[in-house]
């Protein structure tokens, strides 16, 4: 063997190792993402996320404060409204009472100009049915009329101080359709974090009790199929045309070749979403002992971040924020 044929010498020792680490990762490249109930007077923790809870408006509060000071990149709010409060055209998404415009109203209050706001542009937490838009005759997701309800929905969360809409409806031409409607209102300034590659995955099903979902069936007929790859391209091309300011792959981690493809063609930044199910494997696992926690968790967000991820979120955020910092 030859002095050439000894790569173990860059790994002897931690202060090697850092001096040729690739891949960093800061509390910068953590979001939060955040759940906000309607008449909740104490935080609900979700029973399929331990650790993870539905938040009171005050508990919102603190919590938003708590990962601002742990330097999180930003926060992305989903609002739980009550069962009564559903309808089928999620009525209370637009709201500028509805719960989640208000939870928006109370992060940028709070923490507007620490971390970035982030709002969750997508009715399936309001609609009776549970689908992630308005219903035709036939029972299919009608995706026409479902982008003049985004852009309702958009208009009342700009108003909110929200700086970033994460759209996640995965309906075609949701982006620009929301890109005119801010323009048209003078909301030029309010970004769309466009969820251009989302999958229909099993892996969402801890969500679906985190936000009290209706939903009954799938949402095959506009989520990706996981078998899919050269399709997440044509999403991202289009969602860039369309005017998206960043760009989101989800979920993260059975899709990492996904993530490298849309890093590798993106011209704007790139995001990725650890997901519920991603949290909860590790959560149970780590709690059966069968896993080290924190290296596990670390190493997902690492592999997240190596496969292109700008930056990632994860319900992890803030405490892994205390960590790096
Ligand atoms: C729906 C939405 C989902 C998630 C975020 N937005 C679930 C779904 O598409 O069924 C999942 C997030 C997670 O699992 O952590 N708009």
């Amino acid at each position: 063997m030859t002095g050439l044929d000894r790569p173990r010498r860059l790994r002897r020792t931690p202060a090697m190792r850092r001096l040729v680490a690739e891949t960093t990762l800061e509390p910068r490249h953590l979001v939060l993402p955040m759940f906000v109930a309607d008449g909740l007077a104490e935080p609900r923790e979700i029973s399929s996320m331990p650790g993870v809870f539905q938040h009171s408006m005050d508990s919102l509060r603190k919590a938003a404060v708590e990962a601002a000071s742990a330097g999180v990149g930003g926060l992305m709010l989903f609002g739980v409204p009550r069962p009564e409060d559903k309808d089928a055209v999620g009525s209370q998404a637009s709201a500028p009472e509805g719960i989640l415009n208000r939870g928006l109203r109370a992060l940028a209050q709070e923490v507007g100009g620490d971390t970035v706001v982030m709002a969750d542009t997508c009715l399936d937490e309001f609609t009776d049915h549970g689908h992630c838009g308005v219903l035709a005759a036939d029972g299919a997701v009608d995706n026409d009329v479902t982008l003049d309800r985004y852009v309702e929905m958009a208009l009342a969360q700009a108003a909110t101080g929200a700086e970033l809409l994460g759209t996640s409806g995965m309906m075609d031409g949701q982006v620009g359709a929301i890109r005119a409607g801010l323009d048209a209102a003078g909301y030029t300034d309010t970004g769309i974090l466009a969820y251009a590659a989302k999958y229909a995955s099993a892996f969402y099903g801890p969500f679906r009790e985190a936000v009290g979902s209706s939903l009954k069936g799938d949402r095959r007929t506009y989520q990706q199929d996981p078998a899919n790859r050269r399709e997440s391209l044509r999403e991202l091309e289009l969602d860039l045309a369309e005017g998206a300011d960043i760009v989101m792959v989800k979920p993260a981690m059975s899709y990492l070749d996904i993530l490298r493809d849309v890093a590798d063609h993106s011209t704007v930044p790139v995001a990725a979403y650890q997901i519920s199910g991603e949290y909860s494997m590790i959560t149970a696992a780590a709690e059966r002992g069968w896993i080290d926690r924190r290296g596990a968790i670390e190493e997902s967000l690492l592999g997240i971040r190596r496969a292109g991820a700008d930056f990632v979120l994860t319900y992890w955020a803030t405490e892994a924020a205390h960590w790096l910092s």
